[in-house]
């Protein structure tokens, strides 16, 4: 064996080891030689029927590929594209990280050093607040996000993880918004609520930890979802929460709190249109997949041709345009606006949260104003949020 195999083959022995020793966190590979534009690829665990999987994501410009693997074809198609494809590899495990680069002539260098990531123990600050969600509730158990004994599944950490940050900002800002007119019942429509882990979390926490009455309707276009999330509301006799099989833009009564959480594309401007129009006092959306806007986007009035001419920052240009110009229209609606960062980048890219809460003292003009020089500044003509609120322009 070649000194070029030797390096490799420890690399995927280690790789091989993490997994079978539940230490694996996750896998990047980078420095990409084959055809294509894609950035850096990442395989993580998921569970597929309880049973463990690689999944590998690979980001390109406009969209991300995703592969699932079992764990034996994961690790032979990773070792398939190390050295060919992709030039370095970093394997990061709960006790270790290993490094595989190639040099231009394709010499192989294999390094290990201290862990960067830590997937079993929670950090310090995600301990502290993880008090919030404890993990042993009844529906983290029946969503498999805890097991049997309540323990957090290695390969949903990541979840639990987002589940908890969402609570923690939810609850931080329903203690600042004014419900000095609240009457009794509080009611949360959840726009693209999909399976229903910040759902059920969200029900669970009003209900279970804060004592409040609570009415909570999930809003699903997948019947699969809803049936699924019915029946597990049903068994866990939640009986203030219940899902509906329909499209985020269809009209529907008053809500006080609206959340979308990576609800896709255009389905977080209904949501907040349909906030917004419901004189909603808490607005609270994780944008995702914002593709309304980048092909409208020039940038050549700002001086911006120097980013919009390259795919990949254009696009992140538009996701930062298309969530401005969300958080200006809450804003001229009459709605304090947070935008803060969700979950860390670590774990996904999508993770800015934009935060609004119904206030008297927004300088509405002023917002409308800037979102007026937004549009002016980046060339976008169309924006389905105003074309959903109106005579707002
Ligand atoms: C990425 S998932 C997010 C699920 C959940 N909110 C979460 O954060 O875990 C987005 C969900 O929104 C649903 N969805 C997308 N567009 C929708 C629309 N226009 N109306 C209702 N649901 C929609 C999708 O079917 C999917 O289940």
């Amino acid at each position: 064996m070649t000194r070029k195999d030797t390096q490799k083959s420890e690399f995927i022995a280690a790789l091989a080891a993490a997994l079978e020793g539940k230490t694996f966190i996750k896998l990047t590979l980078g420095k990409f030689r084959g055809e294509g534009d894609p950035g850096k690829a990442v395989a993580t665990l998921v569970a597929l029927k309880d049973i463990p999987h690689l999944k590998l994501v690979t980001s390109f410009a406009r969209k991300d590929d995703t592969k699932t693997f079992s764990i034996n074809d994961g690790i032979n198609y990773i070792k398939s594209e190390i050295g060919e494809t992709y030039l370095s590899a970093t394997l990061f495990a709960a006790d270790r990280d290993v490094t595989l680069t190639y040099s231009r002539k394709r010499e192989p260098h294999l390094t290990s050093g201290k862990p960067t990531l830590n997937a079993s123990a929670p950090a310090a600050h995600d301990r502290a607040k993880s008090y919030l969600v404890p993990p042993d509730r009844p529906y983290l158990k029946a969503l498999q996000v805890s097991d049997a004994d309540g323990c957090v599944k290695p390969t949903m950490q990541g979840k639990y993880r987002q589940i908890c940050r969402f609570i923690e900002i939810f609850d931080g800002l329903l203690k600042e918004s004014d419900r000095s007119d609240a009457k009794g019942r509080l009611s949360i429509l959840d726009i693209g609520s999909g399976k229903g882990y910040l759902t059920f979390a969200l029900y669970d926490h009003m209900t279970t930890t804060l004592g409040l009455d609570c009415r909570m309707t999930g809003i699903e276009v997948r019947g699969d979802l809803v049936k699924l999330c019915n029946d597990l509301a049903r068994t866990l006799a939640f009986s203030g929460l219940s899902f509906d099989a329909a499209e985020a833009g269809e009209k529907r009564a008053a809500a006080d709190v609206v959340i979308a959480l990576h609800a896709c594309d255009t389905a977080t401007d209904d949501a907040m249109a349909l906030g917004i129009g419901a004189n909603a006092k808490m607005i609270l959306a994780a944008p995702c997949c914002q593709h309304e806007l980048a092909p409208q986007i020039s940038g050549a009035n700002a001086g911006l041709a120097g980013i919009t001419k390259y795919p990949l920052l254009k696009q992140r240009q538009a996701d930062l345009v298309t969530d401005a110009a969300r958080a200006l229209l809450l804003e001229a609606s009459g709605y304090k606006v947070k935008v803060i960062e969700f979950v860390s980048t670590e774990h996904t890219a999508k993770n800015i949260l934009i935060a609004a809460t119904k206030s008297g003292s927004v300088n509405r003009d002023r917002a409308m104003r800037q979102y007026q020089e937004l549009k002016r500044a980046t060339g976008f003509e169309t924006h389905h949020l105003v074309a959903q609120l109106k005579g707002v322009e």
